[in-house]
């Protein structure tokens, strides 16, 4: 058997594909892949460090936050902030966008992330993930990054992907040339490939959404559900773990349907636009699946607001097809 590529090496060789590239966005995918090892290493020592529970604060959505959502946004906020290319982060965990830019800096990159996908999960040691999204700067490099430079199409993302802390710890990316996955070895410390090339399957069985909302959920995800249940073609099954990092990667390995719809009294749903929706819906494209928002394609959306929110239909193309008729209906 030939020799495993470890992460490093895989993002080195395709940076060698683009001879007359800086090098600065192979220096931010080393940084998320080191702060990845570092709160995967605390999530898996969570019950023994003390680090389980709430940490007694709500973040800009009014949510309770856990101790492992501060420490992952902290993590991430440090190591990415502390790297050159890096021109701004916006983060799902504060309020507002931090701008890296004192002197001297010439950082090309905007980094929006989910340090922390899944929270509900955490106390109960159930998978939970990291989402993150690059993009490059608009505003030239000597003037100050504003708004515009984070409010982009998911159409402009640079680089995207997750890690998955499950029974073990993976990271999924791309920069739009197909999807690769890396299985973290936690004896050695590294990434290795494990899932070269991934294609959501183009039949998927699965759907995956929170059935204790099916009274509040708007008239099309009802219709999809009743679709489902009344075809016997497919033995379709319902999972839903809770987090959206876990429910899509098993989606995405042996197909299925991931729904966060519009409720009658939150008409764009929960999950946010530029943290989770962009990032996975740039995944899911590049390998062959379909992202959704109620009347069009996520990546076409031209946010407004950082922490906007938008309804969520995302996973293989045969069941995604048939969520868009049900909203088109
Ligand atoms: P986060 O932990 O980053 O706030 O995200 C939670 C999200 C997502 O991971 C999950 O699929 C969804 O919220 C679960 O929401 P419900 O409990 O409403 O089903
Ligand atoms: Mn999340
Ligand atoms: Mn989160």
């Amino acid at each position: 058997m030939g020799k495993t590529k470890t992460l490093g090496e895989f993002i080195m060789d395709r940076q060698a594909a683009f001879p007359f590239v800086s090098g600065q966005l192979t220096r931010l995918l080393t940084d998320i892949s080191v702060a990845s090892k570092i709160v995967s290493h605390q999530v898996n020592r969570a019950g023994l460090a003390g680090i389980l529970g709430e940490a007694g604060s709500t973040n800009v959505q009014n949510e309770a936050q856990q101790k492992l959502d501060v420490l992952a946004d902290d993590t991430f906020m440090r190591i990415l902030s502390a790297g050159k290319s890096v021109a701004g982060i916006g983060s799902e965990e504060q309020d507002e966008v931090f701008i890296c830019e004192e002197e001297g800096r010439r950082g090309k990159y905007i980094v929006l992330i989910d340090p922390l996908d899944g929270s509900s999960n955490i106390d109960v040691n159930v998978s939970i993930g990291t989402i993150f999204s690059i993009y490059k700067r608009i505003t030239p490099i000597g003037e100050p990054i504003g708004e515009v430079d984070f409010l982009q199409k998911g159409t402009e993302q640079v680089a995207a992907g997750y890690v998955l802390y499950g029974s073990s710890s993976m990271l999924v990316y791309t920069t739009g040339t197909g999807v690769n996955g890396f299985t973290l070895d936690p004896a050695v410390g590294e990434f290795f490939l494990s899932h070269p090339m991934m294609i959501f399957p183009d039949v998927g069985k699965t759907y995956s959404l929170n059935g204790a909302l099916l009274d509040i959920c708007t008239e099309p995800t009802r219709q999809f559900l009743r679709r489902c249940q009344a075809d016997d073609s497919l033995d379709y099954r319902a999972r839903y773990i809770g987090s959206l990092v876990a429910d899509f990667h098993r989606n995405l390995i042996h197909g299925g349907i991931y729904i966060y719809p519009s409720l009658e009294h939150k008409p764009n749903g929960k999950l946010r636009l530029l943290y989770e929706c962009s990032p996975l819906s740039f995944i899911a494209e590049q390998a062959g699946g379909v992202a959704l928002h109620d009347n069009g394609r996520i990546m076409d959306v031209q946010p407004t607001e950082l922490h906007q929110r938008i309804p969520y239909y995302v996973g293989s193309k045969n069941l995604v097809d048939v969520m868009q008729e049900c909203l088109s209906s």
